[in-house]
């Protein structure tokens, strides 16, 4: 499932990231890229553990478990800290698919790559090029949001950045292990926390509504991993 989860910063808030992304030192993207990607891969990073970045991360975890669209669709249990990057001059990053796992610098911890996310810090009007291309089970999909608004899909698809011909695209990305490894099992269970959310609010008294909330649980009993 490849979903649009828009406005986790405001206007305001996206411009003020771009002044600060404007004044900072940046490193090759390569750093962060495994070898085979880092062949495909030709972007600017900050570097891992960044204050900046560290800075920016901290606020978008904050925003996301706030966000009932992000928690119903990722059902996170834990979450790689978000890196920033920049694409101009013609900057890409051919297709690939990410690693599996990933272990955050001088974490113990490693997460497992269910989820994708990208935020855009960026209007599209600033730039040409840079639509993230995703391949999904429904086909190509090209991905180009306001700034402040984000996509979350599996960490299972190719998916590669278009050249950025004019201006610089600033995003960041981040991974998410879910509670729910299997991107089908968490569809389903967002459909259909989306449905119980839906009749919660256009017919609250309704008695059924308990025993789907309760399936919806025993479902989740069933699938979730902790
Ligand atoms: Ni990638």
């Amino acid at each position: 499932m490849l979903l649009h989860i828009p406005g986790l910063f405001s206007r305001e808030e996206v411009q003020r990231i771009r002044e600060a992304l404007l004044q900072t030192d940046w490193a090759d993207g390569k750093i962060t890229a495994g070898y085979q990607s880092a062949k495909a891969k030709h972007n600017l990073q900050l570097p891992e553990g960044h204050p900046l970045a560290k800075e920016i991360g901290a606020a978008m975890i904050d925003r996301l478990w706030q966000n009932p669209l992000f928690m119903s669709a990722a059902l996170p249990h834990k979450v790689f800290p978000p890196l920033v990057n920049c694409y101009t001059g013609g900057g890409s990053f051919d297709f690939h698919i990410d690693n599996a796992v990933r272990q955050p610098k001088g974490s113990p911890e490693r997460v497992r790559t269910d989820l994708s996310a990208t935020l855009f810090f960026s209007n599209p009007e600033d730039y040409d090029g840079g639509e993230l291309v995703i391949q999904d089970t429904y086909g190509v999909q090209q991905i180009k949001f306001p700034a402040g608004d984000m996509v979350l899909y599996p960490g299972t698809s190719l998916h590669k950045v278009n050249a950025v011909t004019r201006g610089a695209r600033f995003a960041s990305f981040f991974w998410t292990q879910s509670l729910v490894r299997e991107d089908s099992q968490r569809t389903l269970l967002f459909e259909m926390d989306t449905a119980i959310q839906q009749l919660t609010r256009d017919v609250p008294d309704h008695p059924a509504l308990i025993q789907l909330t309760g399936t919806y649980h025993n479902l989740l009993r069933r699938w979730v991993e902790v």
